[in-house]
């Protein structure tokens, strides 16, 4: 019998997103233990033990402020790390801090571990996703970044309102860069399998709100974390759980609609190898266009690194 062995996730990061997500984690009971790490111990220390008062409240996960050698026994690693936008900043400004962080996190962790899932959620998250698989040398499968599953999440959210239908009805998309050059695919979207039927003024107004939600929440409260929390909530159940389920995680794509060389979000079957196939899109011309050009800002983004 081989001896039981917990599921283990290990967040590196207890800032906004970090925390957020062990909080969402914790409160949904998503693994037997769950360890927090920071380059300032302090704070990880701070806010496990702040989480470990509600245990009486919750129970079933060991929690502890731990070091990268906990990364060892890690099933997933979430990595929140690094400088976040502030007002009037896009994710690509945030390239040149966070790639030099990231060379030493990935390094740190694949000193301990060589076989877990790399979930990836700071931006700008496709770039560094695709250094991570770089930096890591792990199987492509096993390096995910959060890509368009909050977008999507965000166009569902905001076509159910308009539509005055719950989101969970909605189905919608959006693919490629999670930033300023993400693409709606409106010719896929459908409630129940009807058509939207926007007027184009509509679908305007939905996308932008979309691509710019994060741009009003970082002006109104500084950051965003309770949304991305849950969407990488979402994405560790799925492989926790073995799930089989379609999320639009950002993955390495190999002529993917022509695309290949550059992580983007498409929709993905995430069980516990982590990403098992990429689903192919029957996109029209100018979703193709769109795509394409998405891929083409960032693969000229990571022509700058020395990876
Ligand atoms: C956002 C961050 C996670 O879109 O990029 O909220």
């Amino acid at each position: 019998m081989a001896p039981y062995k917990p599921n283990r996730v290990v967040i590196i990061g207890t800032g906004a997103v970090g925390t957020t997500t062990a909080y969402t984690l914790l409160l949904r009971r998503r693994m037997p233990e769950l360890v927090l790490i920071d380059v300032n111990h302090q704070k990880a220390l701070g806010e496990a033990l702040d989480m470990n008062h509600g245990m009486p409240f919750i129970g079933g996960v060991k929690l502890w402020a731990g070091t990268y050698e906990d990364c060892r026994e890690a099933d997933i690693i979430i990595v929140t790390a690094g400088a976040s936008q502030k007002p009037g900043e896009t994710r690509i400004d945030l390239l040149r801090k966070n790639i030099s962080i990231f060379r030493d996190i990935i390094q740190k962790i694949t000193k301990y571990n060589s076989h877990g899932i790399l979930l990836i959620a700071t931006n700008p998250v496709d770039i560094l996703s695709y250094a991570t698989h770089k930096i890591s040398g792990f199987d492509r499968r096993r390096v995910i970044g959060s890509g368009t599953v909050l977008d999507s999440a965000r166009f569902r959210y905001l076509i159910g309102k308009q539509k005055e239908i719950d989101p969970r009805s909605i189905h919608g998309q959006i693919i490629g860069e999670h930033g300023d050059s993400e693409v709606p695919v409106w010719s896929l979207a459908n409630v129940a399998g009807i058509d939207l039927n926007f007027t184009e003024e509509e679908r305007q107004s939905i996308y932008e709100n979309t691509k710019n939600a994060a741009y009003e929440i970082i002006n109104a409260k500084g950051a965003t974390s309770f949304a991305i929390a849950l969407a990488l909530d979402r994405i560790v159940d799925a492989i926790l759980h073995n799930e089989g389920a379609v999320l639009n995680v950002s993955t390495l794509l190999n002529n993917y609609n022509g695309v290949s060389d550059v992580f983007l979000g498409v929709p993905c079957v995430v069980d516990r190898s982590g990403v098992r196939e990429v689903l192919d899109l029957t996109l029209n011309d100018q979703e193709q266009a769109l795509f394409q050009q998405s891929a083409e800002k960032l693969k000229g983004e990571i022509s700058k690194l020395d990876l």
